[in-house]
């Protein structure tokens, strides 16, 4: 008799996380983690949470997210998120979980970019998501499988029979009357991101290859402000909340330059900021810097202790010194096309959350601090789905394949692949670039590449082509003519 699990989730983010707490305890749920449980992007997020203050603000947030996506929202999508979302949050209050609030547990509130009032929840000061995932990880209390990567989606006739993990050496399928991929983005194709080390867009191109559309692929968000220049791949996010509260960016002669591009300056949506610093550099030659004088010490290190004690590690000392800053790669809008409950089209039990799906919530330009919303919301919607929902089907077995997943070249072109995309599929692109690049993939495709690369090429080359199809510029994806340089 095989094992068969109500439902199987691939990633163990806020997503992941929040659709296992939610279903019934008497179901059979396993989580799979690729290492460890906080290789994910939750774990990381700094600002916070967007959350409409109050009934009031419902209209005001969706009018925030729809104009941050610049016309390519799905409305509905988003009258969801904003509308469940004080509910969603309130309910993990109700949990137990403590945002940051004073001595009256007032809860406090920040701004961020884009955001026409503060709205946004955090915790531990800038350590919002690692204080929701310990919580959401105390709080589980289903078999979680830890180093185990996901090598392939058991599908049969459109139905999902589980997926085949290889864990240890060893391959093994693992069969579910439910999946989810809750696998998150794709920040290590890009050569600079803020991303965990672990999250490669492998999922994005596993669901391709088994016939789910991905969607609005060519929209790919770089934070404007990341200390690029420590080890490892993970770069340093400096959240947009500093901004909220009172930094500036200024270049080398101390010029608040953003003003020359918009009126809002540091505070206009992430895209104009990111591609302003990006071309002020390329055009003044200067380096562009955080300017975090506006703080107090004191209260710099109690709101910010993420930011003070990383950077001090790094030779900084915050508030006074400015921080070089960079824009990177940061979040995927365009993911697996999914129903507005997480739904794959086209499949009896395949469903995507978080930022590995696209239900189109944040269109061409996601507004900060939505992500951990969006995770809340649509892991509540997808759970609410799959219990109202489910259906009876027969297991089929399938054979544990065994797979050559790294192959001796891997590591070599996945670093020029990384270079590639930065160079050609990041903040501004060229209609000639993206081609040559499309073709240079199309190469290494063809080539002897190992499974995961196989499936990371295929990711990329889905943001490359959706990049050329694409020929005018629209929130995050601005692309240039020849001709315009
Ligand atoms: C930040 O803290 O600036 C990141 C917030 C987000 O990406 O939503």
């Amino acid at each position: 008799m095989i094992k068969v699990y109500d439902a199987i989730i691939i990633g163990a983010g806020i997503a992941g996380l929040n659709a296992a707490a939610l279903f019934p305890k008497d179901k059979k749920v396993l989580v799979i983690c690729k290492e460890n449980s906080w290789d994910c992007n939750t774990f990381y997020a700094q600002g916070g949470v967007a959350v409409p203050y109050d009934r009031d603000d419902i209209d005001v947030h969706i009018k925030d997210t729809m104009a941050a996506g610049a016309g390519l929202c799905d409305r509905e999508a988003v009258e969801i998120l904003c509308r469940d979302g004080r509910a969603s949050i309130d309910d993990f209050i109700n949990r137990g979980f403590l945002f940051d609030s004073d001595e009256e547990r007032n809860l406090h509130y920040t701004k961020e970019a884009g955001h026409s009032r503060a709205r946004i929840l955090h915790a531990g000061g800038d350590a919002t998501g690692r204080h929701m995932h310990h919580f959401l990880m105390k709080e589980n209390s289903h078999l979680l499988l830890y180093n185990s990567v996901v090598t392939d989606l058991l599908i049969d006739n459109d139905i999902c029979h589980g997926v085949r993990v290889h864990h240890k050496g060893i391959f093994r399928n693992y069969y579910a009357k439910t999946t989810i991929i809750a696998s998150g983005g794709l920040g290590s194709i890009y050569k600079y991101h803020t991303n965990a080390r672990t999250i490669s867009g492998e999922m994005q191109g596993l669901a391709l290859e088994k016939g789910c559309l991905l969607q609005d692929m060519e929209m790919m968000q770089f934070h404007p402000t990341v200390f690029i220049h420590n080890k490892g791949a993970r770069k340093q996010l400096l959240t947009e909340a500093l901004r909220g509260e009172g930094a500036w960016i200024i270049d080398d002669n101390k010029k608040r330059f953003l003003f020359e591009y918009d009126d809002r300056g540091a505070m206009s949506p992430r895209n104009i900021v990111s591609r302003s610093i990006f071309d002020w550099r390329k055009k003044t030659g200067l380096n562009t810097y955080l300017d975090l004088h506006n703080f107090d010490k004191d209260f710099f290190k109690k709101r910010f202790p993420t930011i003070y004690f990383n950077l001090k590690d790094l030779g900084f000392n915050l508030p006074e010194d400015n921080v070089p800053i960079s824009p990177a790669f940061h979040y995927a809008m365009g993911g697996i096309k999914t129903d507005l409950n997480g739904k794959v089209p086209g499949f009896k039990n395949l469903y995507a959350i978080g930022e590995v799906a696209s239900t189109r919530v944040h269109g061409a330009n996601r507004l900060a601090s939505n992500s951990l919303l969006e995770g809340f919301v649509f892991s509540k919607r997808a759970v609410c789905d799959i219990e109202k929902n489910s259906f009876n089907f027969k297991i089929k077995q399938f054979i544990e394949d065994e797979e050559v997943l790294i192959k001796e070249d891997d590591k070599e072109l996945k670093n020029r692949l990384r270079e590639l995309m930065w160079e050609n599929a990041g903040i501004v692109r060229e209609y000639n670039n993206l081609k040559k690049t499309l073709i240079e993939i199309d190469k290494m495709l063809k080539s002897d590449v190992g499974k995961l690369l196989r499936l990371r090429l295929k990711t990329s080359k889905s943001i490359v082509q959706s990049a050329i199809n694409r020929r005018e510029s629209l929130g995050a994806h601005y692309i240039i003519k020849e001709g315009d340089k």
